[in-house]
């Protein structure tokens, strides 16, 4: 049972993470670390809870020495449309708390979760199920940091033998935590003003196909290849991840066909496109290939967009109907 560390706990995969990793080994394995406090009820505060910055390599490894932590899962990052505004600063958080991680790991022997993005790709990308192995030249700087890191990660595990995986996210949508400042966040903002009853502004336009991921998928996803053995896996830190390709229009259209099942009232959305964050989704393939995972330790997404789209409204309405769908 290995004492588990993770950076960047409040955030939206590390909210849902630090639970499922809390239910697997035990609540007082996990220690949630990042750079605000939880709120009481956050779930980081359900068990250990540390403030610690990536960037603060000292403090990183005399955690991990204390504690006795044999696993990272390093979480910590900007995300693509903050990176965009704030390039220097992007590089220097996403690129310096990683090699802080992955030195820690070298110094203590840990096994690493570092995960890319779909923002490894860019223009050059095929567009349509892009492929695992393909041309990586992103046009975003959280894009350069992915491909970056994914690369340190890679000469981390030749050079010193690290046991590092990742793989490469999708947009992700989840309830229970948002996003914070990336460019398929319209996907979780959108469900959060349909459960309020109110209209949404889209920051995409309506036709923007990306590759997203319902939280539970990812969860698993991440577990799964956390748990894989070592010798199995061809890409072991960027792993090609799909489950669904979605424009704001398919979304909405969803979420009006759902609306009756939790008495919402109509659903507006008008589209008014973000010049940064339409320029970062245009750099982005519309969907993905992720046939490797699927060989290499069986990955198949559960859920689609029918199925999502009732779980997301059942939680942020606190429905009674449940997001099991009957056919609607
Ligand atoms: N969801 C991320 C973003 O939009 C992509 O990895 O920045």
């Amino acid at each position: 049972m290995p004492r588990v560390l993770i950076t960047g706990a409040l955030g939206q995969v590390g909210t849902e993470l630090t639970l499922a990793l809390r239910e697997r080994y035990g609540v007082s394995e996990v220690l949630a670390t990042d750079i605000r406090t939880p709120s009481p009820d956050h779930p980081a505060a359900s068990g250990p809870f540390k403030l610690l910055d990536g960037l603060d390599a000292a403090g990183l490894l005399s955690t991990v020495q204390e504690q006795g932590i044999q696993e990272i899962y390093h979480l910590a990052a900007l995300l693509s449309a903050v990176a965009e505004a704030k390039p220097a600063l992007a590089w220097h958080l996403n690129m310096q708390s990683l090699i802080n991680v992955l030195d820690t790991a070298h110094a203590c022997q840990c096994r690493v979760f570092a995960p890319s993005s779909i923002a490894v790709f860019g223009p050059d990308t095929p567009r349509n199920l892009a492929p695992q192995l393909t041309s990586l030249r992103p046009t975003s700087m959280y894009g350069v940091t992915k491909v970056a890191g994914e690369l340190l990660c890679d000469d981390y595990a030749r050079r010193y033998g690290v046991d590092v995986r990742g793989l490469r996210y999708p947009g992700l949508i989840s309830a229970s935590a948002p996003p914070g400042g990336g460019t398929t966040d319209y996907s979780v903002q959108m469900y959060h003003a349909a459960a309020r009853g109110e209209p949404y502004t889209c920051f995409l336009s309506s036709n923007t196909a990306l590759e997203m991921l319902f939280m539970p998928d990812a969860v698993r996803a991440t577990l799964d290849l956390m748990d894989a053995p070592r010798e199995s896996l061809r890409y072991p830190n960027a792993y090609n991840l799909a489950g669904m390709s979605l424009t704001p229009a398919a979304i909405a259209a969803e979420i009006r066909r759902q609306l009756h099942r939790f008495d919402l009232p109509h659903f507006e959305v008008e589209y008014a496109p973000d010049p940064v964050r339409q320029a970062i989704a245009d750099g982005w393939p519309s969907s993905i290939d992720d046939a490797a995972a699927r060989q290499d330790w069986h990955w198949r997404p559960a859920y689609d967009l029918r199925r999502m789209t009732g779980e997301m409204l059942s939680a942020l309405t606190h429905h009674p109907t449940g997001g099991i769908i009957h056919g609607t």
